[in-house]
């Protein structure tokens, strides 16, 4: 039988807007509430070296008073090491950060950083935290991802987003060839990045992925439809893609 699908309402732009302003509103904290009530599985924030959407005080606010898993994004430095043992939050997902990117470019290289890596994904598995790598679908930083003993990858899927035509088939076939091959090695497999409601259903219908982390797209869909309703339709498409597997 196929897994259930979980999802992860990245809330990073609810903080984005906020700042625009420099006021309290909208506040990310009752974005993520809404997102719960609406039938979010987790929440995910990304905690940047700038401070450029979420801040400290929403880290310290969500792990507070969320009821569902908080994903906290980070990426891998000391500081964003020791965010994460204060907090503890269910899940860190680690991701590569340039100051002057718009937004997470490309997959981590966990080949290249791995002997750094390798002293962070075990600090953060003893303080609770369950360690996921954003990469790229490619067998050899999957097999990196084993090496440095992170039980969970999260597949970049913005290529496949960005992508039109015969490319994008080529490239959701590397998003199905890595999903196998993580859950091979023994990986628990998550994807996300630039989903919407054109892109969700192929990467959904994947079986091997047990969780879309999805943002940018429901936050500006929800001054069209609300945020419950921009999640209740990502939600339908969701299960409608995984019921046809
Ligand atoms: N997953 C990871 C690891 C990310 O870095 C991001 C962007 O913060 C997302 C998912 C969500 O991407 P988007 O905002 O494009 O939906």
């Amino acid at each position: 039988m196929t897994e259930f699908l979980r999802l992860g309402v990245n809330v990073d732009h609810v903080a984005t807007v906020r700042n625009a302003r420099g006021i309290a509103h909208p506040d990310p904290v009752r974005a993520a509430h809404i997102a719960a009530r609406a039938g979010a599985d987790g929440i995910t924030a990304h905690l940047r070296e700038d401070r450029r959407h979420i801040r400290d005080d929403d880290i310290a606010c969500l792990s507070d008073e969320l009821d569902i898993p908080l994903n906290f994004e980070m990426a891998a430095t000391e500081e964003m090491v020791d965010v994460a043992v204060k907090y503890r939050p269910h899940a860190a997902c680690i991701v590569p950060e340039k100051r002057e990117e718009l937004t997470t470019e490309g997959g981590l290289d966990v080949i290249g950083a791995s002997d750094r890596l390798g002293v962070m994904v075990p600090r953060l598995l003893d303080a609770g935290c369950r360690v996921s790598l954003f990469i790229d679908p490619d067998a050899r930083q999957l097999d990196a991802a084993v090496s440095v003993g992170a039980p969970v990858v999260e597949l970049h899927t913005g290529t496949y987003c960005d992508l039109e035509g015969v490319e994008r088939e080529a490239e959701l076939q590397r998003l199905r060839d890595g999903a196998i091959y993580a859950r091979q090695i023994g990986l628990e497999c998550h994807a996300g990045h630039g989903l919407n409601f054109e892109t969700v259903s192929a990467i959904a219908a994947i079986p091997e992925i047990v969780e879309l982390n999805i943002g940018h797209f429901l936050v500006g869909e929800a001054i069209f439809l609300g945020l419950e309703g921009a999640i209740h339709r990502m939600r339908d498409l969701m299960n409608e893609a995984r019921a046809s597997t």
